[in-house]
């Protein structure tokens, strides 16, 4: 076993293992290593596959229980949790075994532990990573190191994660019962999917939101049109709502809540609280103080469009840096910074990162929303098109929700795409492409898409920019 190598990277989830994998594609000598035991990091063991695998099932269950009927079919349906959620662990193991399979193929030495830098790359000496595993304390060196630790779970002033009773995702995606009342901290990505997952199931959910909307930074007429849609689903927002406390009793939790701006108190009663704030960057216990690596005022690495940190030979990717929180987001900064280091030109296009909230229906938006635009003072055209009008949407009883496209009032470039509907997912990553491409909205318009397809839709809000939808 070598203890030097040309890349050491410092986290296994989606940042750092594919920093470390495209750096062994371009020949260079790379360790990975992680303290978790597996690799796959946030991402593979406890975030974006297992919520997936619960959001998949729940839905089937949801549909089989409430909706198999009105497609003419009979069924009698039953939840089995405990299966659910073996499952649920047997895709997660897969996937990270996959990830092993891929350091194996490229080279890679995975090494399990928890790292901490002891010394710089500097002057012509190598840098210095101390990792503590269970067999002891290993030493390595490396031209270049790069910090892909990604993020933790931000904490509530006040109220303790216990992760059984008041639980973060990591505790959400693992109850061994479904809870009769679930009350949910935080109208964002996590609180809404994995609310989702429990209201299938057969949980009352409660949401309390900070602010006056859901998934803020989302598309506001996107975000209006998603929240009536959840109503529907038996989902209870309150919006502009902090909490303030929560005590313990015989029959659940006592929640104290109050307007966001202060005034008379009320108090939800519930059997599970998930708290899903937010994400905060994690540094802890990595020695960034004794080797100067700067933090900016939220905790993240600080780096310039490299991905270099202040400190020569000392990179950061992924969640603990600045950027959207996104799997996704952190794989195109690893495939840059491992080619940068190669010495190839690696670049991120941050203007077409997609984001996805995986509910059903899905929302998706690439690029700007009305709302930014408008604070831009940028000149804007809109296409959009009702996902009712969609002969695909008819077929499979899922026609909530639109697409809307903008585009620039001049050029007619697209700026920003924002869906609420069936698998919005899928749809967003032809308009990621075409903003890539620099592509007008008229581009998409004259491509041809097959029919019946939910991806008419699409097309249909690009024919609106210039007025000529067709299936209305
Ligand atoms: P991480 O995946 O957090 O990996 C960092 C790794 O570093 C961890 O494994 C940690 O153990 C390790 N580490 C930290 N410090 C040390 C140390 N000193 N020594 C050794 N190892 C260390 N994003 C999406 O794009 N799509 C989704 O659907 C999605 N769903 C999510 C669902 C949930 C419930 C959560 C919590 C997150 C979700 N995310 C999703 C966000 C996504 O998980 C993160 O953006 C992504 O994992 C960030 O990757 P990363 O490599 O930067 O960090
Ligand atoms: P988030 O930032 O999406 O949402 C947090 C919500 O909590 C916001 O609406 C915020 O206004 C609210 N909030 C903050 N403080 C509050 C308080 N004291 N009381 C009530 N509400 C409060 O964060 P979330 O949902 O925890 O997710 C963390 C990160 O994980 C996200 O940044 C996201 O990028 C990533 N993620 C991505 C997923 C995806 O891509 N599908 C799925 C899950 C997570």
């Amino acid at each position: 076993m070598a203890d030097t190598f040309d890349v050491i990277v410092i986290g296994g989830g989606p940042g750092g293992y594919n920093t470390a994998i495209r750096a062994g594609q371009l020949g260079l000598s790379a360790a990975c290593i992680d303290k978790r035991g597996s690799f796959g990091g946030t991402c593979l063991n406890i975030g974006c596959i297992p919520s997936k695998a619960l959001l998949h099932a729940s839905e089937r269950f949801h549909e089989a229980h409430s909706e198999f009927a009105a497609l003419g079919i009979k069924a009698t349906v039953e939840l089995d949790l405990p299966a659910m959620m073996a499952r649920k662990d047997k895709v997660v193991g897969e996937l990270t075994k996959g990830v092993e399979y891929l350091f194996k193929k490229n080279k890679v030495e995975p090494i399990v532990g928890e790292a901490r830098i002891v010394a710089p790359p500097s002057n012509g000496n190598l840098g210095k990573v101390e990792v503590k595993g269970k067999d002891g304390t290993r030493t390595l060196t490396a031209k270049s190191i790069v910090i892909a630790t990604g993020s933790d779970v931000a904490k509530l002033p006040g109220v303790t994660i216990d992760e059984k009773q008041i639980v973060s995702s990591t505790g959400a995606i693992a109850l061994k019962d479904v809870p009769r009342r679930l009350l949910v901290v935080g109208a964002g990505v996590i609180g809404l999917e994995l609310g989702s997952v429990w209201r299938r199931l057969g949980s009352d959910v409660t949401v309390v939101e900070f602010l006056d909307r859901i998934t803020p930074g989302i598309d506001g007429e996107i975000g209006k049109a998603f929240q009536r849609v959840l109503t529907k689903q038996g989902f209870t927002f309150h919006l502009s709502t902090k909490v303030v406390g929560v005590e313990k009793g015989k029959s659940g939790l006592k929640v104290t809540v109050e307007p966001a701006a202060g005034g008379e108190r009320s108090s939800i009663e519930t059997d599970i609280i998930l708290v899903a704030i937010g994400r905060v960057p994690y540094t802890a216990n990595l020695g960034l103080e004794g080797v100067g690596v700067a933090l900016d005022k939220r905790g993240r690495v600080v780096t310039d469009h490299h991905y270099r940190t202040n400190v020569a030979g000392i990179y950061a990717i992924g969640d603990c840096r600045e950027g959207p929180m996104l799997a996704h987001k952190a794989e195109d900064e690893a495939v840059a910074v491992a080619e940068i280091i190669a010495g190839k030109p690696g670049h991120v296009n941050y203007d077409a990162i997609p984001s996805v909230v995986y509910t059903f229906p899905e929302v998706a938006s690439v690029g700007r929303t009305e709302e930014e635009l408008k604070a831009a003072g940028i000149a804007y055209k809109i296409g959009k098109f009702p996902f009712t009008a969609n002969a695909r949407a008819k077929t499979i009883s899922a026609t909530e929700g639109l697409v809307k496209i903008l585009a620039d009032a001049a050029t007619d470039k697209v700026l920003g795409c924002h869906i609420v509907g069936p698998e919005a997912g899928n749809l967003i990553a032809e308009v990621a492409l075409a903003m890539e491409f620099g592509a007008a909205s008229e581009d998409i318009a004259r491509t041809c898409h097959s029919h019946p397809t939910l991806t008419e839709a699409v097309r249909q809000a690009a024919m609106g920019v210039e007025g000529w939808t067709m299936q209305m």
